[in-house]
């Protein structure tokens, strides 16, 4: 699958921090369950590569990807842990569209989506959406840059994401409210499958 075409499977990719090896396929049948696909799992935690291990093995329907991949070493690890696709927080140096495994590069100005484009990325992650500008920033970007698409992250929020989600060039947006560190700690699976089925109704 293209980058675009993951981004594409539901309105919110799930970002997750994922503490416990054995809280990632349930947490990742969860989420399914609710509808969201795509998922973040971000290298944060030293379980994370082989929490998308498992969830790359072991759960029908999730398109794993490895968040917060600051290195060009992160990137090819996560590949190797079975990553369908790798975000970050901003570009990472020397790296571009080809690769082990799609990006999705993080930018808050126009410098860094400038170099971005050159880089041949068409898909980026405005971050931190709510601190760099927000919807209001999307629609800023969107005449200088009409071939650069969005999936903003950082306070998206279940109340937010449809104002987002109305501009043309969001694909999609990114958050961590339906995995919410508690219930995932608590193992309410059926509270995050009912978190991820708000997300999923969203429209786009
Ligand atoms: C992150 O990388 O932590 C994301 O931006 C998630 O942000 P959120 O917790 O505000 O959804």
């Amino acid at each position: 699958m293209t980058l675009q075409e993951i981004l594409k499977l539901a309105p919110v990719v799930p970002v997750l921090i994922i503490e416990e090896e054995a809280q990632a396929v349930p947490l990742a049948r969860a989420l399914v369950a609710g509808g969201l696909y795509a998922l973040e799992v971000t290298l944060r935690t030293s379980s994370a590569l082989d929490c998308i291990r498992r969830i790359a093995g072991e759960v029908e329907g999730a398109v794993v990807g490895a968040g917060t991949i600051l290195t060009p070493s992160a990137r090819q690890a996560a590949a190797e842990a079975g990553a369908k696709f790798g975000v970050s927080p901003g570009l990472i140096e020397g790296e571009g569209l080809d690769g082990p495994i799609p990006m999705l590069p993080g930018v808050a100005t126009a410098t860094e989506l400038m170099s971005g484009l050159k880089r041949g990325h068409t898909l980026f992650k405005l971050f931190p959406a709510n601190i760099v500008g927000g919807v209001g920033a999307l629609k800023a970007f969107a005449s200088p840059f009409p071939q650069a698409n969005f999936c903003p992250t950082g306070g998206v929020s279940l109340e937010n994401a449809p104002d987002y989600l109305a501009q043309p060039n969001c694909v999609c947006v990114g958050g961590s409210w339906v995995a919410p560190v508690d219930a995932v700690r608590a193992g309410d699976w059926g509270k995050i499958t009912e978190l991820a089925r708000g997300a999923a109704g969203l429209r786009r």
